[in-house]
């Protein structure tokens, strides 16, 4: 049984209609071609930006469920927060953590509404995860929710290589529901 660290209630203990529901709600998202191409970027040194944004997917649909908030939208949110395709190593960037921190969540909010409807609350956790850093302050609870998804689940990548995977890829979650249900 993968442990998430930190955590008490891991994607595979999970009960499985939780782990579906995440599944369906994020499924369109993951299953874009643009979007898989975050697994070939580098994230927090342990992991990759396509498993950072699901960790932070999946901590944000779990938290806003419990506490009765637009789940489904914040989780959706989460998983595009950090959908920006380029290495923030790059020159651009290179010694200027101040101007990534700033750029990046406009340029996520771009390349999500190429490809998907946003909706308000997507656009909320999605421009504003960085708080307090950035331009401005979530407008809505998800977004809040967002902020501190995103920075337990960096501090945990950040912190240990264990954590590398805190959520499974899809695949070994599609395959591990498989078994469980048959
Ligand atoms: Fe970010
Ligand atoms: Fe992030």
């Amino acid at each position: 049984m993968t442990k998430v660290l930190g955590s008490k209630e891991t994607f595979l203990e999970a009960d499985h209609d939780t782990a579906m529901e995440f599944l369906n709600t994020v499924s369109d998202i993951t299953g874009a071609e643009e979007y898989q191409r975050l697994k070939e970027f580098t994230h927090h040194r342990s992991t990759t930006r396509y498993q950072h944004c699901l960790n932070v997917a999946w901590y944000t649909f779990i938290w806003c469920k419990a506490a009765g908030l637009n789940y489904k939208s914040a989780a959706r949110g989460a998983m595009l927060h950090d959908f920006y395709l380029y290495d923030s190593n790059d020159e651009l960037f290179r010694g200027s953590g101040l101007v990534h921190n700033l750029h990046h969540p406009r340029v996520a909010l771009e390349n999500a509404k190429k490809l998907f409807a946003v909706d308000e609350v997507m656009e909320d956790c999605i421009l504003y995860h960085m708080f307090p850093v950035g331009e401005g302050k979530p407008k809505t609870q998800e977004g809040y929710v967002v902020t501190v998804a995103d920075k337990y689940c960096a501090s945990l990548e950040w912190g240990s290589g264990k954590a590398a995977k805190i959520v499974p890829v899809l695949k070994d979650i599609r395959d591990y529901l498989k078994d469980e249900l048959s």
